[in-house]
């Protein structure tokens, strides 16, 4: 089993769509996908409908505080081979009240290894919250690769400290790291400045990039999955090349096609941006 974080210190970076996407384009290639949301706003928890995002019964919430198990809150999705395990307000009262306890860091990898998660998925995909907090520790913490979005020079700076704290908890650097470009092509100066900046600091971004559109950002009140949603946009073949990049680091041999008639690449669809935003 593999675990890939989606983090960055930055609200607005695109986590939560990415996060959303790569687990259910994970999916369609026949993967078993635990998708699980570590951040207290809960944004991929209302997308999928999953629960209040207020109460934690049901949620990672009750998990870690052993009110149930882990096992007990994975619920399925609604999306064929994709689970899911919703988080709740109570989260990041949660995330202060740890950080007392010793080890506080490893709590979800323990929960995972408790109960074999290993055994029963293929990959788990972890959103993260916007700023460091324990919470995001224990995202860090069992990860075998990061996925960090860059939409603005901010989310570039701010990803310094995100570094710092991967080689405080993971110091033998045993894990990949796939920098990605997101929503910046309708701000072509903006995406300059930032890659200018990631050159100079050093970041290699990853050979994805996740383009802007508008279908991406209707997708949440559409049930998160562009694949289902608008499979022939460039929101979905840009998720279905990042998922294939991700597979590429863990998976061996050719790649299989994803399992629906709707491949992503196969008919062209407009990309969902008004006219108004491309001559803005
Ligand atoms: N590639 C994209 N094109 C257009 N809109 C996007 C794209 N990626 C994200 N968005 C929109 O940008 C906003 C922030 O994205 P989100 O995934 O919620 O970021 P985060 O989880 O980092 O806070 C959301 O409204 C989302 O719909
Ligand atoms: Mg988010």
């Amino acid at each position: 089993m593999n675990i890939i974080t989606v983090i960055n210190a930055k609200g607005g970076c695109g986590k939560s769509t990415i996060a959303m996407n790569v687990a259910s384009g994970l999916a369609r290639y026949g993967h078993r996908v635990l998708l699980m949301d570590l951040d207290p706003q809960a944004q991929v928890t209302q997308w999928l409908a999953a629960g209040d995002g207020l109460s934690s019964e049901g949620t990672l919430v009750a998990a870690l505080l052993r009110r149930q198990t882990l096992s007990n809150v994975i619920q399925p999705s609604g999306f064929e081979r994709l689970s899911f395990v919703a988080s709740a307000d109570g989260l990041e009262d949660l995330g202060r009240e740890i950080s007392h306890t010793e080890g506080y860091q490893s709590m979800l990898t323990q929960l995972l290894a408790e109960e074999h998660i290993a055994d029963r998925f293929d990959f788990i995909v972890i959103d993260s919250p916007n700023q460091i907090s324990p919470i995001m520790e224990n995202a860090i913490y069992p990860a075998d690769a990061f996925i960090v979005p860059f939409e603005s020079t901010k989310a570039v700076k701010s990803y310094a400290s995100i570094y710092k704290l991967l080689l405080k908890l993971r110091p033998e650097g045993d894990f990949h790291l796939l920098h990605v470009l997101s929503n910046l092509t309708r701000l072509l100066g903006q995406r300059k400045r930032v890659l200018q900046l990631m050159s100079t600091d050093g970041i290699t971004p990853a050979r994805s990039e996740i383009r802007s559109c508008g279908w991406l950002a209707q997708v949440d009140e559409n049930g998160g999955s562009i694949f289902h949603y608008r499979p022939h946009s460039n929101g979905a073949r840009d998720m279905a090349a990042l998922v294939e990049e991700v597979r590429e680091l863990f998976v061996n041999g050719p790649s299989a096609q994803p399992e629906t008639e709707d491949a992503p690449g196969s008919a062209p669809e407009t990309d969902g941006i008004e006219v108004s935003a491309l001559s803005a």
